[in-house]
């Protein structure tokens, strides 16, 4: 499809107030310099990828600073200690399909017992509605905290749609990580869903007319799996 030549004007900017669940890092000086490098056009999806592993992973730094922890004894070379380690059942990551898988690794990377559950969804090109067509969730997920991982933010739709379904099943510990988010899609989350804990890399301007995120970055999951 020929590159329309209105696709990077904003239709729809927007202001959006940030609630104390929502949690943005735009300020961050490596994330933000990292978020260049997917935001460029020129950027491989060698490297694309590589790198969305490199921000989910900065932002676990802070999603995952609450985790419950429990006493542990071990003994170092030298002595007998008192440690911690995380606490109760094993978390679940959920990430949607396609693009949220990138950023499941870097998860499994700094808690190598975490679930992983799938959701797949794509969006209609044309109503931007969220289109589901796989769900399978390890057993037990409505005692476990729960992270879902989709580096697009847009409308909200995706997302909206997977934390309704968290829901109906029992879920109660759900958060968000993704890695650039326009204000629609976070005021939706903020409105329906206000105990969520959100975490995005880079807040954006607005959505052009085909629900793209301006500036954004383009289809992640193309540029992830290099289709088009
Ligand atoms: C992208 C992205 C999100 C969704 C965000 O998926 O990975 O899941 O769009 O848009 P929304 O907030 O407006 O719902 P896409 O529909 O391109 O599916 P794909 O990753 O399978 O290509
Ligand atoms: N999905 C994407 O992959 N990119 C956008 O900008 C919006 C939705």
């Amino acid at each position: 499809m020929e590159k329309p030549k209105d696709i990077d004007k904003i239709v729809s900017p927007m202001k959006v107030n940030l609630s104390k669940n929502t949690h943005i890092y735009n300020e961050h000086a490596l994330i933000s310099a990292k978020v260049t490098v997917l935001r460029d056009v020129n950027t491989p999806s060698s490297t694309f990828r590589a790198v969305v592993e490199e921000i989910t992973k900065l932002m676990a730094f802070d999603a995952l600073s609450h985790l419950t922890l429990e006493e542990t004894t071990i003994t170092t070379p030298i002595c007998n200690t008192v440690g911690d380690k995380i606490a109760g059942k094993k978390m679940v990551l959920v990430p949607i399909i396609r693009a949220g898988l990138a950023m499941e690794p870097a998860m499994k990377d700094v808690v190598p017992q975490a679930r992983t559950g799938f959701c797949g969804i794509y969006r209609d090109e044309e109503t931007l509605e969220p289109v589901p067509y796989y769900w399978k969730m390890p057993k037990d997920i409505e005692n476990r905290s729960v992270f879902i991982l989709d580096p697009m933010l847009a409308t909200g739709g995706s997302i909206n749609y997977t934390i309704k379904k968290l829901k109906s099943i029992g879920c109660k510990s759900i958060h968000v990580m993704s890695i650039i988010a326009a204000p629609q899609g976070v005021d939706l989350i903020q409105t329906f869903h206000p105990e969520v804990e959100m975490y995005i890399a880079h807040l954006d301007e607005g959505l052009n007319r085909y629900g793209y995120i301006v500036p954004g970055l383009g289809d992640a999951g193309d540029r992830i799996y290099g289709t088009k």
